[in-house]
């Protein structure tokens, strides 16, 4: 467990969270659209929506599997490119192929190409029927300063992610989602204080109805201090940047009174699970 104790000195990193509205399947204009919403903007880490340069609803894993690449293949170059403008490592959602096999993937992308992947572990509704569920647990990497862990969206109501990726020592989770349902936002603001650690979700907006079925994304990407303080919010339903600057000492002290100490005081005999 990364250590908690002792005199923490200030790290600031400047966030921007992007909120997109994708185009389903056409990779080109919305990684296009991701570098003009960025700009010229430089930053530490940039994080993204899940599937944010496919969209969301593949029609069955055919469609899905022509969309997908490899973590070596054109999208993540493209965003290490990203990476290298900005200064910044991305944090993006991506349909992974691998060896065959479909993942509902995030990477950490640097400047050379992808430093780290998280395989999405808790799949929702019809992806199921798509995806292969995770099979890399709940790693964490270093982007700059920070240990960074990574959730994919419908992770956020499983508190067992986060609370992992806290115990492994990550200062920031990177949340990239693709919400429907209107609960994650405001429960960020639990998992960010019951874990002491800064949450950035970067949501889409939109709507996709490409089967009979219609799914609205709800916008209001959200950053949240170790603190539970509310950093930025993006609004319902336009494409955004939220720019944020955190410090990472108040994610390394764990303690809530003199005498409480969210990792120290848990109580592992009494839980029975
Ligand atoms: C979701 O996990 N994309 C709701």
């Amino acid at each position: 467990m990364y250590c908690t104790r002792g005199f923490a000195i200030s790290i600031y990193m400047k966030l921007l969270v992007v909120q997109t509205n994708p185009e389903f399947g056409d990779k080109k204009t919305n990684l296009e659209s991701i570098e003009t919403l960025v700009g010229d903007r430089k930053a530490d880490l940039i994080i993204l929506p899940e599937l944010c340069t496919t969209g969301y609803q593949f029609k069955n894993k055919k469609e899905l599997d022509s969309l997908a690449e490899s973590t070596q293949g054109p999208t993540c170059e493209r965003l290490a490119k990203l990476s290298a403008r900005t200064n910044s490592h991305v944090v993006a959602g991506f349909a992974e192929k691998d060896q065959g096999r479909l993942f509902n993937s995030s990477v950490l992308v640097g400047p050379d190409g992808v430093e780290g992947t998280y395989r999405k572990v808790h799949l929702f509704y019809k992806e199921k029927s798509l995806f292969h569920e995770g099979d890399l647990g709940f790693p964490v990497f270093r982007a700059g300063d920070a240990r960074l862990g990574m959730m994919v969206c419908f992770d956020w109501i499983f508190p067992e992610s986060a609370r992992t990726l806290a115990l492994k020592g990550a200062e920031i989770i990177a949340h990239p989602a693709n919400l429907v349902l209107p609960h994650c936002q405001r429960a960020m603001i639990t998992r960010a204080l019951e874990n002491h650690v800064f949450i950035a979700t970067a949501n889409r907006i939109g709507a996709e109805g490409r089967e009979s079925e219609q799914l609205v994304f709800t916008g209001q990407s959200r950053v949240v201090a170790p603190s539970g303080k509310v950093l930025a919010d993006g609004p319902r339903e336009a494409q955004a940047v939220l720019e944020v600057n955190i410090d990472l000492k108040e994610a390394r002290d764990k303690h809530i009174t003199s005498k409480n100490h969210l990792f120290d005081d848990r109580r592992k005999g009494q839980y029975e699970i």
